[in-house]
């Protein structure tokens, strides 16, 4: 992974494609038992940026970025799409909608159909759109593959005949077929070998810089989300707890979490561990069913004050463009 040049994206303009306001997701998971998946969140996403989205296990990052997809429907709160409310929208615009958005999934494995063959599996949205035709379609087809470092000979094979990287590729073609303006990245690289997850990120910052597009980039690898994103949000249990640029958040992480989860990611250098204060998460994760008043955070907190468990912290703006929720900064 090191001998590979990430270069980041350039300077992006300040146009919001996305605007994520209050946005709640909860499940009925029992009686009485409702799952709180995604709390009170708000964000913006501005065109051509990648957004990442970090945090735990189940803290709520799918759940966020498939309710902006338009994949579930939001239990409240607000998702403007170019300034539209896209959950008013008539049937001709949800399907403008779903070619506009597109969505690459963690597990390549899983998300390719084991019994079509990669030139299909990539024509699909083709099609359903109703974007090309025999020759063309054929040929947007190979220009597809080519795009994401494949050939053409691999458009009559099947899924099971590539690596997981290759896989992720043809994840990657079938996703622009459509050519879409904004690309939901779910765990894209996880799944896969470090040595292959550096050509992946690199491939889709490539693809960015050619054709414009915005991501939302969800991981739970910091190191990685760092050099793809120009700004990242940390959730917590289906909150979002802090929002900056990925310089300011990496160099001085405000909430008492961000600062807990980059002390543990580790430093390929002896001495730079000694210098640095490591911060052990004491406690588990709690249960987002049913959650406690206050802050989310409050019971693994090495900080925690009374109020903290009392009222729930406001999510503000506590230096330009660099959002906190807690009681304390
Ligand atoms: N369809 C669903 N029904 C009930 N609970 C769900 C559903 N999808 C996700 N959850 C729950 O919502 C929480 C957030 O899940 P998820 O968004 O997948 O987290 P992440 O992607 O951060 O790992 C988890 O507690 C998960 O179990
Ligand atoms: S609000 Fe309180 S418990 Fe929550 S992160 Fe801040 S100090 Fe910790
Ligand atoms: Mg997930």
């Amino acid at each position: 992974m090191a001998e590979q040049k990430i270069v980041k994206p350039k300077a992006q303009e300040k146009e919001v494609l996305i605007k994520v306001k209050n946005l709640k997701k909860y499940f009925v998971v029992g009686k009485n038992a409702v799952l709180k998946a995604v709390d009170d969140v708000s964000f913006d996403i501005y065109k051509g940026e990648t957004l990442g989205l970090v945090g735990e296990s189940g803290c709520g990052k799918t759940t966020c970025g498939r309710t902006v997809m338009g994949l579930y429907g939001a239990t409240d709160g607000e998702i403007l799409f170019d300034g539209h409310d896209i959950s008013k929208f008539n049937k001709k615009e949800k399907k403008d909608f779903t070619r506009r958005a597109q969505i690459i999934f963690q597990d390549p494995y899983a998300s390719l159909n084991p019994r079509m063959t990669v030139g299909d599996i990539i024509g699909e949205g083709i099609d359903v759109h109703g974007l090309y035709s025999g020759q063309e379609r054929t040929n947007k087809i190979f220009e597809l593959l080519k795009l994401v470092g494949l050939n053409k000979e691999h458009a009559s094979r099947f899924p099971h005949e590539f690596s997981g990287g290759q896989r992720q590729r043809i994840g990657i073609a079938r996703a622009l077929a459509i050519e879409p303006d904004f690309i939901v990245c779910d765990e894209p690289i996880s799944a896969l070998d470090v040595s292959i997850q550096a050509q992946v990120v690199n491939l889709l910052i490539k693809l960015q810089n050619e054709l414009g597009l915005t991501y939302l980039f969800i991981a739970h690898d910091l190191s990685m989300v760092k050099h793809i994103s120009d700004r990242v949000g940390v959730m917590y249990l289906g909150s979002m707890v802090e929002l900056a640029s990925s310089h300011d958040l990496y160099d001085k992480p405000l909430h008492p979490y961000t600062q807990a989860l980059l002390s543990a990611i580790p430093i390929p250098d002896p001495e730079a561990v000694r210098s640095k204060n490591r911060i052990q998460l004491e406690g588990e994760v709690p249960s987002p069913i049913n959650p406690k008043p206050g802050c989310r955070f409050a019971g693994r907190c090495r900080y925690a004050k009374p109020i903290c468990s009392e009222k729930t912290p406001k999510f503000k703006e506590v230096e330009p463009l660099h959002f906190v929720a807690c009681h304390l900064v």
